[in-house]
């Protein structure tokens, strides 16, 4: 429900836990959207749902520099803190922190937390330091914003194994709820990297929701050896010059262990480059 209290923007990881941890003592649910930023309609599904079963929602605003290589799109990263907070005031979200750098990396900062196989492979192969900045600064951010309830896209598949692993092993006393993906009217995944795309590329982009489509469509039709399943999907790339495809993996859901026939809940992810913008995307291709 919408909340007629303004969203208070904090800037102070000080300021931020004082609040949360002073909300919690009066008896009420928070819950946690941790984001970059450039905010989208997948964004602000995930701040719903939390403002559905929680009290207060607090919104994380951060563009983490630990989680990009060293090529990667870090500094043209699209910001726009200002049009974040409109929506955010608009949904009712009751507080935005937006740390700066050096308060989420102080000098001399060094940890980094590995989680393990879980992010070892598909994304973790392919950009060696990204979980491991990613593990870090949610963990960080947990303890900034001891919420009960933290909300992350089913879009991130793998980021959603590897803070599940994190919170378990770590024993963050958060639970963690995994949404399901937001798309453009087309069936391409909303992103933030979207806005990098050209229209050319942008037509390009949908042959990764077309190539989840063709594989569950297939797995339908009782196609369950995952060769012949691979062979079909590079076979449809082949069909858009544009995009350079990066990985296609099938996983047993809830996992990233390859499976080799679909006789069980899969999920197929796939990662690709189209111009020079990487983009993923998966899905379920079948079970519940
Ligand atoms: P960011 O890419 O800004 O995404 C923030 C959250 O929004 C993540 O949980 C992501 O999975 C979710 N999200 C992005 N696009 C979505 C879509 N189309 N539908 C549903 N949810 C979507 O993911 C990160 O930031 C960072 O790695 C972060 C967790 C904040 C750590 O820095």
């Amino acid at each position: 429900m919408p909340s007629t209290a303004s969203t208070q923007l904090i800037h102070s990881a000080q300021e931020a836990r004082a609040a949360v941890e002073a909300a919690k003592q009066s008896g009420d649910v928070i819950g946690f959207v941790p984001t970059m930023g450039a905010l989208h309609e997948g964004h602000l599904s995930l701040v719903e749902a939390s403002l559905d079963v929680c009290d207060r929602t607090v919104v994380s605003i951060f563009v983490n520099p630990t989680q990009f290589g060293p090529n990667e799109d870090l500094d043209r990263y699209p910001r726009d803190l200002e049009q974040d907070l409109q929506r955010l005031e608009k949904l009712g979200c009751w507080m935005v922190f937006a740390p700066s750098t050096e308060e989420m990396y102080p000098p001399g900062s060094e940890t980094l937390i590995d989680v393990g196989s879980v992010a070892g492979t598909m994304e973790g192969a392919a950009r060696p330091t990204h979980f491991p900045g990613v593990a870090t600064v949610v963990l960080k951010l947990f303890q900034i914003v001891p919420a009960d309830r933290a909300f992350f896209g089913q879009k991130d598949y793998q980021q959603t194994l590897v803070v599940k692993q994190l919170v378990r092993d770590l024993s963050v006393p958060t639970e963690v709820v995994v949404c399901p993906t937001v798309r453009e009217a087309d069936g391409v995944a909303m992103s933030s990297r979207n806005a990098y795309l050209s229209t050319d590329e942008r037509c390009q982009a949908l042959s990764l929701w077309k190539s989840l489509q063709l594989a569950k469509q297939l797995v339908a039709e009782g196609v369950t050896d995952v060769t012949e399943l691979n062979r079909r999907v590079q076979q449809h790339f082949a069909a858009f010059p544009g995009v350079e495809v990066d990985y296609v993996a099938f996983v047993e859901a809830g996992t990233v262990q390859p499976v080799t026939t679909i006789d069980r809940p899969t999920v197929m992810a796939v990662a690709a480059r189209v111009g020079k913008t990487r983009l993923i995307d998966n899905q379920l291709l079948n079970g519940a």
